[in-house]
């Protein structure tokens, strides 16, 4: 086991440390930045289908869920669809509304969370397309689906999934480009742009988890906190999301990741300087309104953790701590600004002395009900 963690302490931190590589294994041969092309093998028969559909559905859960979450922007922003994200465990349930040809992305790792299997057997026989982007190569999802990408992100054995998350958004986000560029919702130097910047995202991978050392003391501050709060916009937002899951499920705190617009309409009550805030505030569009957030929780006497954008001299005055990533376009942010937010979970989970690559009453792949 010691030779399969490759030197790391746990699995995780080797996952987490593993990311660029693995997202430049899952580019590899299906981005040429160079011809402006994007080559999927996966979606082939069905390009159509996704091309010309009024609407896709994610289902998914867990981590895989804030995948699709990201990619509900991201197919917005580039495809001019609507896109809804249902935990399938609610879709399978709930009577959907299910329409002959509607797109439906089943995104799992493991390829084998039964919720989402059933809730795509189930969209099937109603006449749904089904796109499955897992890790797990021939798992059941997969097979019950049309077409789909795999992720190639290699074995991932932390139960907390780290390396995969960024590895489907990296499929995701290359679907939608590909699809938008056929559908003709985005320009050619918008295209061209978004390619080159998927290229340099596993580069500034490695630069965000450069500052490992640097989270793991902000780790030792806050590590006795009994409650996190974790805020973004826009493509921050799911991030924060998956930030309170990872701290959840690694060190056992309790975690909330919300809107940070939302927040006046009750969080804010639970401000107080036991109550760290975590801010996704990368240099983006929404970036004057997060400060403005920020400065609503210092002003209430809440600590502030912040990730900002390299260079970043507006926040580090206001924030308690921050971290910086280096920049990237907005809609690739998310790859590269959950990086501090997976490190920061797991530093605070060993320094608790818990087993993070199995915590208590997880499971890596849930496959029963
Ligand atoms: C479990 C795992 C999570 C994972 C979720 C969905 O809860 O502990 O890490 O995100 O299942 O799994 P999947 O394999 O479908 O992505």
């Amino acid at each position: 086991e010691a030779i399969e963690k490759g030197g790391y302490d746990h699995f995780m931190i080797k996952e987490i440390h593993e990311q660029p590589n693995t997202i430049r294994d899952c580019l590899r041969g299906r981005l040429d930045v160079e011809a402006g092309r994007i080559t999927l093998g996966g979606i082939r028969e069905y390009a159509a289908n996704l091309n010309n559909t009024d609407r896709i559905v994610f289902v998914a859960c867990g981590t895989s869920w804030h995948a699709g979450l990201v990619a509900e922007y991201v197919f917005e922003e580039l495809c001019r669809v609507p896109v809804e994200v249902e935990y399938a465990s609610e879709f399978r349930y709930r009577n959907p509304v299910i329409r002959e040809g509607d797109v439906i992305f089943a995104v799992s790792q493991s390829g084998e969370t039964a919720d989402t299997l059933v809730a795509i057997e189930g969209a099937k026989e109603k006449g749904a397309i089904i796109f499955g982007i897992c890790n797990v190569v021939g798992s059941s999802i997969p097979r019950a689906s049309h077409e789909g990408v795999y992720t190639h992100a290699g074995p991932e054995i932390g139960v907390a999934s780290t390396k995969a998350f960024t590895a489907q958004l990296t499929v995701l986000t290359l679907i939608a480009l590909k699809s938008a560029h056929e559908r003709g919702t985005i320009d050619d130097k918008r295209f061209r742009e978004l390619l080159a910047e998927l290229y340099r995202i596993p580069e500034k991978v490695k630069q965000a988890l450069d500052m490992d050392e640097h989270i793991r003391k902000i780790a030792g501050k806050y590590k006795d906190a009994h409650s996190f709060l974790f805020l973004g916009r826009r493509y921050g937002f799911p991030v924060a999301l998956e930030g309170a899951l990872k701290l959840k499920e690694i060190s056992y705190i309790h975690a909330e990741g919300y809107p940070a617009a939302e927040m006046k309409h009750g969080h804010i009550a639970l401000v107080d300087e036991n109550l760290p805030s975590v801010f996704i505030a990368t240099r983006d569009s929404s970036y004057e309104k997060i400060v403005s957030n920020i400065q609503e929780i210092k002003a209430r006497g809440g600590k502030v953790i912040a990730v900002v954008s390299e260079g970043d001299d507006v926040i580090p005055q206001m924030a308690d701590d921050v971290i910086e990533v280096p920049e990237t376009d907005e809609l690739l942010m998310p790859m590269v600004s959950v990086i501090p937010l997976q490190l920061l979970s797991y530093h605070i989970g060993t320094m608790k002395g818990y087993n993070v690559d199995q915590p208590r009453n997880l499971a890596k792949s849930v496959t029963v009900e």
